[in-house]
């Protein structure tokens, strides 16, 4: 079995020995600029990439990377916390909910900047990520517990369904 490199291994025990109350402060106090992440990441013209760096059931890290303009869609939780640390760029968040008439309408937004942790969870209903660089954006993405299903807007038939999450790359030894 290989072992999770060292850099990342100190962020997991770290995220293993404190609760989810305590997880905003751990990645905001965190020094990410330890970790090089290059041999985690991947990119494509297609679509932002998730790469799984560590999963348990208690909890997974994935790298999310973006090139300019790659957005995901309006999507729930599954019930899970999600924490985002963006490590490189800038990210335009959407925040959506359903009004009296059940439409789903924007009632948020924020950019969220380079070194930013940003909190979402079903309570705060739907939201979206966008690459707004010019550039690449790369984010850490915490879930507690891991997510393996998603609520997923699909604009044609402007409806949710359930989309199945997938890694494109897993350096997950465990
Ligand atoms: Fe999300």
């Amino acid at each position: 079995m290989l072992e999770t490199p060292e850099n990342i291994q100190k962020l997991v025990d770290l995220l293993a020995n404190n609760s989810n109350e305590e997880y905003n402060a751990v990645l905001n106090d965190f020094d990410f600029s330890t970790i090089d992440f290059k041999p985690y990441q991947s990119w494509s013209s297609k679509k932002y990439t998730r790469n799984c760096l560590y999963k348990d059931l208690n909890f997974e890290l994935i790298l999310l990377c973006w090139e300019h303009g790659q957005e995901t869609p309006i999507h729930g939780h599954d019930g899970e916390d999600c924490w985002v640390y963006l490590l490189e760029g800038e990210m335009k968040e959407v925040f959506f909910n359903m009004d009296d008439n059940d439409n789903l309408i924007a009632d948020d937004s924020q950019t969220v900047e380079t070194n930013q942790v940003t909190f979402m969870d079903d309570s705060q209903g739907f939201h979206k990520l966008k690459n707004g660089h010019d550039g690449r954006s790369m984010s850490l993405h915490l879930y507690a517990k891991p997510i393996e299903n998603c609520e997923s807007f699909d604009e044609k038939s402007q409806q949710f369904v359930k989309r199945s999450l997938n890694f494109d790359t897993n350096s997950d030894k465990y």
